[in-house]
């Protein structure tokens, strides 16, 4: 037996569960076959999904039979583009398995505007409270400046090393005063972007309980899991449509409740957002729903795109992604910790959870000399690089996952931001942080990764021990 082979018959022992999700090696043979073709090895899908090749011939099917006009107009165009605008807003509740009685979808460009929405309307005032974990993308972090312009306090739960988990004692003395009457929004990701923990679905009763609104950061988690929202009900939830199936870039949503929604309070108005409006009398009124938080024109032409993405998943299966993940991860994970150099120091340090007990497919890691070194992250990217591997490096956009994984203190960086009059830039971030890792390696998996991705990304680690 070759030693691919081998390897491979040893991982398939070690998780027989991959063995049930042929399925989708067919579908990276006739949908993803440019990967090998062009001789790639994508290792971010927690950057970006991957498009099937379908999908896009697909839409462009759909846009040169159809002729698509504005929504907001009312001719037989537009009315075609309504239908299918409306239908892919239906289509995203049903794949949520939400009803849509209890939440209304708001399309956006991203996660990040989705957020953004959140948090210039939620009506953050004195004596009220936001409160997030350490572990949060930084389009999440960037609320706080919305909350403290309106003199809300603000609250990080810490996370804790090395396998990067909430101090859950922490986050319930923090969640159970009882809370009065102001407005209180709890936010966190169900699967982080730094270490893949996955973060309990649970505290979304028990903060409500408590008083608490709770925006769930579901970017991360829902490319490989699935998000029940019948079973678990988050006052709002955003994501990005490009990190579950690769196509379109440039859409997004907000997922409300419609009390949550109701709480908002717009600061402006625009095109499309309400139902009448003044000059001469200087008034207007808000639409109702979603399409008083949808400024303008929708992207009604890659909108429609967004069903081909789901008959994808579907076709799949979102619970056949999350085995293989889950198996790939398992793989990548255990032969990494495995890996020493000839004195016995281990050749890499890992971010997170080393099981696969409530984690996702997304590993962050440093690299180490036998000196136990850290080996700069960006000279591990270029090596990747040169053998065609697309990883990432750095901090992710979640600083206060990184601060906690590298042991940077709140002292030390704020001694950095000091250091600089005007803008720092990264590098001279990096400098000043001299001698410890500014950031890491995040290798992470989706669905078409395959063993083979696994085990070159193996092969490249090895090339680092001595
Ligand atoms: C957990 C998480 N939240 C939010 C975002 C922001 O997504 P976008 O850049 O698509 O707005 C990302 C992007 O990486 C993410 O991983």
């Amino acid at each position: 037996m070759g030693r691919t082979r081998e390897d491979f018959a040893r991982f398939l022992e070690a998780y027989p569960s991959y063995a049930g999700t042929g399925a989708i090696d067919e579908l990276r043979t006739c949908d993803y076959s440019r990967l090998d073709a062009r001789g790639h090895v994508y290792l971010d899908y927690t950057g970006s999904g991957l498009y099937a090749e379908s999908q896009v011939r697909r839409h462009a099917e759909l846009l040169t039979r159809e002729v698509l006009g504005n929504p907001h107009s009312s001719n037989p165009t537009s009315e075609l583009a309504t239908t299918l605008v409306e239908r892919t807003r239906d289509r995203v509740l049903a794949y949520f398995t939400a009803s849509a009685d209890d939440y209304h979808v708001v399309f956006t460009a991203n996660a990040s505007q989705a957020l953004k929405l959140v948090a210039e309307s939620y009506p953050f005032e004195h004596g009220g409270r936001f409160l997030l974990t350490f572990d949060n993308h930084n389009s999440v972090n960037g609320i706080r400046e919305f909350a403290r312009a309106r003199g809300a306090s603000v609250t990080y739960v810490p996370v804790l090393p090395p396998d990067m988990r909430i101090d859950e004692a922490a986050l319930h003395a923090q969640l159970a005063p009882p809370v009065d009457g102001h407005a209180n929004l709890f936010a966190y990701p169900a699967q982080s972007n730094f270490s893949g923990v996955q973060h309990s679905l649970a505290w979304i009763e028990r903060a409500q309980a408590a008083g608490w609104d709770v925006l769930l950061d579901a970017a991360a988690f829902v490319p490989t899991n699935r998000l029940d929202l019948s079973r678990c009900h988050p006052d709002f939830v955003v994501l990005s449509f490009y990190k579950i199936f690769g196509y379109p870039t440039g859409v997004g949503a907000l997922l409300a409740r419609h009390p949550a929604l109701g709480k908002l309070r717009r600061p402006w108005f625009a095109g499309g957002t309400i139902t009448v409006a003044s000059v001469g009398a200087d008034m207007y009124h808000l639409a109702s729903g979603s399409p008083a938080f949808e400024d303008g024109t929708v992207d009604f032409l890659n909108l429609p795109a967004l069903e081909l993405g789901f008959d994808l998943i579907e076709r799949a299966g979102i619970d056949v992604v999350h085995a293989r993940v889950q198996a790939l991860s398992g793989w990548l994970i255990d032969n990494l910790v495995a890996m020493r150099h000839a004195n016995g120091s281990p050749l890499v340090r890992i971010y997170g959870p080393i099981t696969q007990e409530a984690r996702g497919g997304t590993v962050t890691l440093n690299f180490h000399d036998r000196d136990d070194h850290f080996i700069d992250h960006h000279v591990i990217e270029r090596g990747a690089g040169e053998r065609r591997i697309s990883i990432r490096g750095g901090c992710f956009c979640n600083p206060g996952a990184g601060e906690i994984a590298l042991g940077l203190s709140a002292g030390e960086i704020a001694h950095c931001f000091a250091q600089s009059h005007d803008r720092m830039t990264y590098n001279e971030f990096r400098r000043c942080i001299d001698n410890k890792s500014s950031g890491a390696v995040r290798v992470s998996l989706g669905l078409a990764s395959n063993h083979a991705d696994v085990a070159a990304f193996l092969d490249f680690a090895r090339s680092f021990l001595t």
